[in-house]
């Protein structure tokens, strides 16, 4: 059964009652989505679709498209000029209204993930944080020998903020994901704060970083950046990716953002890449199109509200997810539920123990894709 823009709508509950859309202004974005989603066919191989990773599922924006297709050019071939990447931490500091020393890029932010467990975390200095999240950090610090101490999230998915400010204790790092991959919940400012300035107060010598990778697909009002407490906080920082809502994972492009003698603790632990000046330049152009990225916001909320109407519609249970994924709860272990997926050419989400017995991480893709993917989901659970 296809399912119409009537159909999607109406089981998003924006029907047009509720004057949310017009059919004018529908086919009005749609025409433009399409437009946006034309360049980058074939980007999805072997007739599998990915909702594994959480990468944009619509790529870069226009803009962003149009300067990488003009930067390449002879110039390529002069690649160690720094150019487009000084300019590239500069616009970040024009961007947030602070100094260049207060920005510091990786290849991606899965660097930075990597300085920080190693600038901070020891064989005496655990890391904290929440369970299940983006295993990065984790990974890092327990290779260097460092315990992990995990909080499991709370019955809705959410991270458990007393439980953690009271492992934090004498930790070396806490990691904080906001919204979280991926159970997709989000802590809006006031308890970020008091989280935050409750761990300084009781841990001095504890790291706080806040991973703010899905930030531009929270919805308005949910939750703020926590760049503020990094700039008057030593011991605070914040990381920053232009794979999610940006849609240049390939070019890997991240960035953290703090105090200037924190990053540097960080940038001396860990190798931090070498960003090319395509994804300089990408970076750049998709940072200051703020146009593209709040498209790219109401479109992934829309396609987010689509998929979670049909798992609840179902009987089944999704975390209040502020992010381009969602974790449902399949009530069967994961593996089960991706084989089952799989056996119908789609790839969803990994393991994210403690929760694999019964919850299932499902990257959004297009409204095409996920109007398809509903419809075996509904299949196989049924
Ligand atoms: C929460 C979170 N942080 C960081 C990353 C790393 O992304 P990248 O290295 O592409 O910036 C990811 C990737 O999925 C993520 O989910």
């Amino acid at each position: 059964m296809k399912i119409t823009r009537r159909g999607f709508v109406e089981t998003v509950g924006l029907g047009t009652a509720a004057g949310v859309l017009s059919d004018t202004s529908f086919f009005g974005r749609q025409a433009n989505a399409q437009t946006r989603v034309e360049s980058q066919s074939g980007v999805y191989d072997g007739g599998i679709m990915q909702l594994n990773q959480n990468e944009s599922a619509r790529g870069p924006g226009p803009k962003t498209m149009e300067a990488l297709h003009s930067h390449i050019t002879k110039r390529v071939g002069r690649g160690y000029s720094p150019d487009h990447v000084r300019e590239l931490q500069q616009a970040i500091a024009n961007y947030y209204g602070i100094e260049t020393g207060n920005v510091l890029l990786g290849t991606g932010s899965t660097p930075l993930l990597q300085g920080s467990a190693r600038a901070f975390c020891s064989a005496d200095k655990p890391i904290v944080a929440a369970a299940p999240t983006y295993a990065t950090s984790m990974q890092t610090a327990r290779r260097i020998g460092a315990e992990v101490k995990e909080v499991k999230v709370d019955s809705k998915g959410s991270i458990d903020l007393n439980g953690m400010a009271e492992a934090a204790h004498g930790a070396g790092l806490v990691y904080f994901c906001n919204p979280n991959n991926p159970t997709g919940t989000v802590h809006g400012r006031q308890a970020v704060d008091g989280f935050v300035r409750r761990v300084m107060r009781e841990s001095p010598g504890t790291i706080v970083h806040m991973d703010e990778a899905y930030i531009n697909y929270a919805d308005p009002g949910a939750m703020e950046t926590a760049l503020p407490l990094a700039l008057e906080f030593e011991n605070v920082f914040v990381t920053r990716s232009f794979s999610k809502a940006h849609g240049i994972a390939g070019l890997r492009v991240g960035y953290a953002l703090g105090q200037e003698q924190t990053l540097d603790v960080i940038r001396n632990a860990w190798g931090m890449g070498d960003i090319n000046m395509l994804g300089a330049i990408a970076a750049i152009t998709a940072l200051e199109d703020k146009e593209h990225i709040e498209w790219e916001r109401k479109e992934n909320a829309e396609i987010r509200a689509f998929t979670i109407a049909a798992f609840r519609n179902m009987g089944y249970e999704v975390a209040d997810c502020h992010t381009n994924h969602i974790f449902v709860n399949v009530r069967r272990p994961a593996s089960e539920f991706r084989a089952a997926c799989l056996e119908q050419k789609i790839l969803v989400g990994r393991d994210f123990p403690p929760m694999h017995n019964t919850h299932c991480r499902i990257s959004l893709g297009s409204r095409e894709e996920m109007e398809k993917a509903v419809q075996v989901f509904q299949q196989i659970l049924a």
